[in-house]
């Protein structure tokens, strides 16, 4: 056994076995001895060193693998949202903006510098707030709302997190999911734990098993969910605020990444009465990623505790970029180029999956940057047919929390391709699933997911 593993209780023995990883003594693919040796050597009980390991499992340290024992886990690799840089492929799974289409903010930058911001003064803009005040009240039913300004959607996410919940919490997510919100759970230590997503949304029972496994919080997106490009209907939103009337403690974190370019309504599955909410809305879409700034609509509670994360000088927005969003948000003529490249996402991604519909792979387009394309086959042999013929492309496997199976999705980002280019690649992807199929027919072939 490692001799250096110490301790009489179970909580004793997985602090000595984290400090030993700490140190390094302990690498990533080490074996930890098997409970009984353990037990025996420290002289405690075999349930013990079990609670121990156990505890060590439910935190991401060690990871258990049946009769091959416990060890050391190795850090996960996870996906990130973004173009490949150095491939010459052509890539189709950024899941980006148009570059074109973001307003330039030249004209707004001339006047946004007026007098310098010092220590002390409010977190958020006064112009800032009374633009979006009225923005954000207007789709909420809570009459308790109070704004606040974060670097973005997923540092809102980070900071709602971490003001109410501890290392090990349950937080409910979208299964599939938007990148950056599994990669700030899994790093923030908290359990993720999957909601289905079908096309009207979160699904009613995966949000009751959620629930009932003790999630504390849930991130989701109410319009254009990323990947699948589901919006809620109005049925399932009310279907989910009346499980959620049950809850009124349960945080609710809505990201409406999408806002202003969707075409979709905006529906909420925060009732009048919840208690602990946060509507997020990011400008990183219209305005780019750049930007980083989000608009938090939040309860007062909430939105206390996260102005706390938010440090006057420090750690808040700096109200040279929020100036800068607001005078974008309140320029006309930006809006209108904002509403234009909406459309324009929208027009691209509905031609796609027509030409992915007659090349028999019947498609629907959702509303978001980016169209999820259900295959007969796995998705990732297909991706790999899709390399061989140019292109670059994301298997929705990076997107799964629950990979039981291979995935049989792809998200596609084609809003920069032309008629000819969006044709080719639809041609493409119908001859790579042909390919996959001709490699391993049978009647086993994979049905289509969640999201057929
Ligand atoms: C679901 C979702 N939320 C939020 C964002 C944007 O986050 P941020 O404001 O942190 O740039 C994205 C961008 O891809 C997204 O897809």
């Amino acid at each position: 056994m490692t001799p250096a593993i110490t301790g009489r209780t179970a909580s004793e023995i997985a602090d000595s076995i984290r400090a030993l990883v700490e140190r390094g003594t302990l690498a990533p693919g080490d074996a930890l001895p098997p409970v009984r040796t353990l037990a025996v050597d420290l002289g405690v009980n075999r349930n013990t060193a079990v609670a121990a390991y156990r505890h060590l499992a439910t935190t991401g340290l060690v990871e258990a693998r049946g009769r091959a024992g416990t060890v050391i886990a190795r850090p996960r690799a996870v996906a990130m949202e973004g173009f490949a840089a150095d491939t010459v492929l052509r890539d189709v799974g950024s899941g980006n903006p148009d570059a074109q289409l973001i307003p330039s903010p030249a004209r707004a930058l001339q006047t946004i510098a007026s007098r310098p911001v010092l220590y002390g003064e409010p977190v958020i803009d006064p112009a800032l707030a009374a633009w979006a005040d009225p923005w954000m009240r207007a789709d909420l039913a809570p009459a308790q709302v109070r704004l606040t300004i974060t670097s973005g959607a997923a540092d809102a996410t980070e900071r709602l997190l971490a003001q109410s919940l501890q290392r090990d919490d349950v937080v409910a997510l979208e299964d599939p999911c938007f990148l950056a919100s599994i990669h700030t759970v899994r790093i923030g230590g908290y359990r993720p734990v999957a909601v289905p997503v079908d096309a009207e949304g979160m699904t009613v029972a995966g949000l009751r098993t959620a629930i009932a496994e003790g999630a504390r919080a849930i991130v989701y997106t109410p319009r254009a969910q990323n990947p699948t490009g589901a919006s809620l209907s109005a049925d399932r939103a009310a279907q989910l605020r009346a499980v959620l009337g049950e809850h009124p403690y349960l945080l609710v974190i809505e990201d409406d990444h999408f806002s202003l370019l969707s075409q979709r309504p905006y529906l909420s599955i925060i009732g009048a009465d919840h208690r602990r909410f946060a509507v997020v809305r990011s400008v990183s879409k219209f305005l780019g990623p750049d930007m980083g700034v989000a608009v938090v609509a939040s309860d007062p509670d909430t939105a206390q505790r996260l102005a706390m994360r938010l440090t006057p000088g420090t750690t808040w927005v700096r109200h040279l970029l929020q100036r800068l969003a607001c005078a974008q948000l309140a320029d006309p003529e930006a809006t209108a180029r904002i509403a234009a490249a909406g459309r324009h996402y929208a027009a691209r991604n509905a031609r796609f999956a027509e030409l992915l519909t007659r090349h028999g792979l019947p498609t629907h387009a959702g509303d978001g940057l980016s169209v999820w394309v259900a295959l007969p086959v796995p998705a990732r042999p297909v991706c790999e047919q899709l390399m061989r013929r140019g292109w670059l492309a994301r298997p929705g496997d990076e997107f799964e929390l629950d990979a039981a199976e291979p995935s049989t999705h792809v998200r596609f980002t084609v809003h920069e391709l032309d008629d000819a280019d969006l044709d080719a690649l639809a041609g493409d992807v119908a001859a790579s699933v042909a390919a996959v199929r001709a490699q391993s027919p049978g009647p086993d072939e994979h049905p289509a997911g969640r999201m057929g």
